[in-house]
């Protein structure tokens, strides 16, 4: 994974972003911004034209980002998961809508892996940043991705990094929200360490993909309970 690390510091590693919506177009100008080339993949071909025409549909993303990064060449929105095989790096940022019995639906998770096996090459980091439960990266992410006869740790590395992004938030942006990344290794943790502190402020390891996708959940919880608590508070 070496060639991989030089790449990233270098800056001439191609990132790719699947999904491009509230997370995922943020995360992918910040991206540019650090002087990577990007491929945006999205299913919907819509967002997709909208992108090719320069134009943004993401209130935290102003129109004149998106000219100058798809102008530039540094941006190219695509609906083709076939650019997978020219990314270094592919951060999944793809919906999970909770399902009727309220369980994270991870449809959206699985049909994005089963593409990414499709074109995975050594020296790939792939990061999932979706909200889901602990044990989705290393028990769903990982065994479809090794059905390519690649091997984690010495062929690709997975990592699990929460998107914290709260949109419409004046203060904090997808640059300035401290980040946490936890891979299935040390080195996979090691390089989407030092993937993401290309153009995030505050990149914070942790032990496993499952710590830091307990991070999230914690979080979440916990801003429930004090939201459901001053509404209490409110009605007495
Ligand atoms: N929006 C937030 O405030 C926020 C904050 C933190 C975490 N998250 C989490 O981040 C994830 C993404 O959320 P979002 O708000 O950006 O969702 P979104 O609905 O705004 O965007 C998701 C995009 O993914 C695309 N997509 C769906 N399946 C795809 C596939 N298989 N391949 C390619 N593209 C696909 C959709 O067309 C859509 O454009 C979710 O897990 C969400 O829970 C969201």
């Amino acid at each position: 994974m070496n060639g991989l690390k030089n790449k990233i510091e270098a800056h001439n590693a191609t990132a790719a972003v699947i999904g491009l919506g509230y997370v995922g177009l943020p995360l992918a100008m910040e991206i540019v911004a650090a002087g990577f080339d990007v491929i945006g993949i999205d299913l919907d071909t819509n967002k997709i034209a909208t992108l090719k025409q320069r134009t943004s549909y993401i209130l935290d993303v102003p129109d004149k980002s998106i000219a100058a990064a798809v102008g530039a060449g540094k941006f190219t929105p695509t609906a083709d998961f076939s650019a997978l095989a020219n990314a270094d790096t592919v951060s999944i940022c793809v919906p999970t809508p909770l399902s009727k019995s309220r369980d994270p639906d991870i449809s959206f998770i699985l049909s994005a892996t089963e593409e990414i096996r499709k074109y995975l090459h050594p020296g790939q980091l792939i990061v999932l940043e979706s909200t889901t439960y602990p044990g989705t990266t290393d028990e769903l992410i990982v065994p479809e991705l090794e059905r390519s006869g690649l091997k984690i740790g010495s062929d690709f590395c997975v990592a699990f990094s929460p998107e914290r992004i709260d949109p419409g938030n004046a203060k904090f942006n997808t640059r300035n929200t401290p980040k946490i990344v936890g891979g299935i290794t040390v080195e996979c943790t090691e390089i989407a360490r030092l993937f993401y502190s290309q153009f995030i402020d505050k990149v914070i390891p942790v032990s496993s993909t499952k710590c830091a996708e307990m991070v999230k959940l914690l979080e979440n919880t916990f801003r429930s309970v004090n939201i459901g608590m001053v509404n209490e508070l409110a009605l007495m």
